[in-house]
């Protein structure tokens, strides 16, 4: 049977650079805890202007162009957000109006794991033969949910948006297994109370600034080593692979000491060949950052011929996945 590929990816950051230093001067904070206890520099932040839709279309014309088709072989569009620009309609509609072009589109919502979750989906799509050619979105306007004045949160998130293209033919990484998971229990950990139909809109929930992204950072902090691990070896049980058979690790951008932690528990990979820099750069950018992450190491050429890369992310709900993928040239 032949195996699905990510045929294409593109990435988008927007242009306006949130320092540490600037947030120096909005909350108590210092540049060397945020660079000690996240290893991020530097995150982006969206204009007025600047959407999950306009950045995850942008994301989507350079994915679909890498794919060398034109928006018309797109049949299916998938975006994974937890920032969409409404509750309804979807932003994977705004984005299929913008490229003028027809088929299913949908929003899918598994947090910071939504790029996994995406890519799953997009493989049964095309293998069993209902879609030909499945754009995955990842694009997240994070600062809409972040307050500001919440020094434990407003150091961590950024914006910016991440697209592939799935298909059957041509060339690019296989994908070879991919395993997800979640765990309601731990759901109050990571999330934004208001505006759901639990909380809806009112003078009250915005006065408790329940329309912000509330997290435990230390406590999600220990689930996602472990269950990033976990995910991994399920891929590798999956193929008959061991830990050696890994060429690259892409964790999810969360932190780099969560970045750290985990690849020590696959030591066999020299620190070159575990992708950091995008945390560093841009922040955590939840559903988008596996996605720029693949895109900006795809964009330098190092991936060889038949080199594995390894995904592993983590987010809310508690959600979690992994899958490995294969460079076929
Ligand atoms: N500057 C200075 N001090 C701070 C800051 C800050 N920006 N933020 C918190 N502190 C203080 C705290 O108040 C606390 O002080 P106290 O001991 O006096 O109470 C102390 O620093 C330690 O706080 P912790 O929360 O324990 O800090 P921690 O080392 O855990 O770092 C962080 C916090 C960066 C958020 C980390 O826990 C983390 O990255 N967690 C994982 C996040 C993640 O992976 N999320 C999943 C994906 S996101 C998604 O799905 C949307």
């Amino acid at each position: 049977m032949k195996q699905a590929k990510i045929v294409g990816t593109g990435s988008y950051l927007p242009q306006k650079i949130l320092t540490n230093f600037d947030l120096q001067n909005m909350v108590e904070t210092s540049d060397e805890w945020i660079v000690t206890r996240t290893g991020i520099h530097e995150r982006r932040l969206a204009q007025e202007n600047e959407f999950t839709s306009t950045m995850g279309l942008a994301a989507a014309k350079k994915a679909i162009d890498d794919a060398q088709k034109i928006p018309q072989d797109i049949d299916c569009i998938i975006v994974a957000t937890l920032t969409p620009d409404y509750i309804f309609p979807s932003t994977a509609c705004l984005i299929q109006h913008a490229l003028g072009i027809n088929g299913p589109a949908f929003d899918m919502q598994a947090a910071c794991s939504g790029y996994i979750y995406g890519l799953s989906i997009a493989k049964a799509f095309v293998e069993n033969g209902q879609y030909k050619n499945v754009l995955i979105v990842a694009s997240e306007k994070l600062s809409s949910i972040v307050d500001y004045s919440d020094r434990t949160t407003c150091v961590v998130f950024g914006d910016g948006a991440a697209a592939c293209v799935v298909s059957l033919e041509g060339k690019g990484l296989s994908i070879d297994s991919v395993k997800l998971g979640a765990s309601g229990e731990y759901a109050d950990l990571l999330i934004l109370p208001g505006g759901g139909c639990r909380h809806p809109a009112t003078h009250e929930t915005v006065d408790q600034k329940m329309h912000y992204l509330r997290m435990k950072g230390n406590e999600v902090f220990k689930h996602a080593i472990r269950n990033m691990e976990s995910a991994v070896r399920e891929c590798l049980a999956d193929l008959h692979l061991e830990e050696s058979n890994i060429d690259w690790l892409i964790p999810h951008q969360a932190n780099k000491r969560i970045i750290d932690a985990l690849a020590k528990r696959f030591s066999h990979l020299s620190e070159e060949k575990v992708v950091q820099n995008v945390i560093s750069k841009y922040g955590n950018t939840s559903a988008s950052s596996i996605g720029i992450a693949l895109d900006e190491l795809r964009k330098e050429g190092k991936v060889q011929h038949h080199e594995k890369i390894v995904f592993t992310a983590f987010g809310a709900g508690f959600t979690w996945g992994a899958a490995i993928v294969t460079n076929q040239k």
